[in-house]
């Protein structure tokens, strides 16, 4: 079953999507990312909110697949979820490259408990909409989120997102070294557009 997560979280939705229907491979463009964002970038809203939603449910569903199997279901949930993360970042269809693990492990919070997942979603919401910036909204957010869980008195929940933390926040050192260079390009929305 572990190899059935890793495979679901290795699906490439973003090279897929961008291959399939505008015949391009956005690994040769924006960031080279093969996420929701450089999907947005590249191709546009409404393949990026595809992107978004199948990487989404790559977490979610591998996150579920031990509520088969399993009576303890917390645990094997987030275990499952965290192997899908390892396969969306390290495909095997993309030569064990990928994306920034930041969907698909908000579709483990999805798994977990959609009370979590929503409120998690509101606090990246807030940060985006604050920075126009979806990398350093996914690096500010984690650790937010990580502390929510501990609000939410769930030390399991809590120890696995700040192990997620720390690995988003590593996955995001390209962007890190673009911010101190000036050169991350924020998204074409969000606050600083209105004030
Ligand atoms: O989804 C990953 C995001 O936080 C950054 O993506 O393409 O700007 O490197 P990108």
């Amino acid at each position: 079953m572990g190899i059935l997560a890793y495979l679901i979280g290795s699906f490439p939705t973003g090279v897929l999507v961008g291959k399939t229907f505008y015949h391009k491979d956005i690994r040769d463009y924006g960031s080279g990312n093969t996420g929701t964002t450089n999907t947005y970038r590249v191709l546009g809203f409404v393949p990026g909110t595809i992107v978004l939603v199948i990487d989404i449910l790559k977490g979610t569903l591998a996150g579920l697949l031990p509520v088969l199997f399993y009576q303890n279901t917390h645990f094997f949930v987030l275990l499952f979820g965290v192997i899908a993360v390892i396969g969306h970042c390290f495909s095997i269809f993309l030569h064990f490259k990928g994306g920034k693990a930041v969907a698909t492990s908000a579709g483990i919070a999805l798994a977990y408990d959609w009370h979590f997942f929503l409120m998690s979603a509101v606090i990246f919401a807030i940060i985006l909409l604050l920075t126009s910036t979806v990398s350093l909204t996914s690096i500010i957010s984690f650790p937010l989120i990580t502390l929510e869980a501990v609000l939410f008195n769930d030390w399991l929940l809590a120890s696995i997102a700040a192990l997620i933390t720390v690995f988003i926040i590593y996955r995001h050192k390209d962007n890190i070294k673009r911010f101190m260079n000036g050169t991350e390009e924020p998204m074409h929305f969000g606050l600083r557009y209105y004030i």
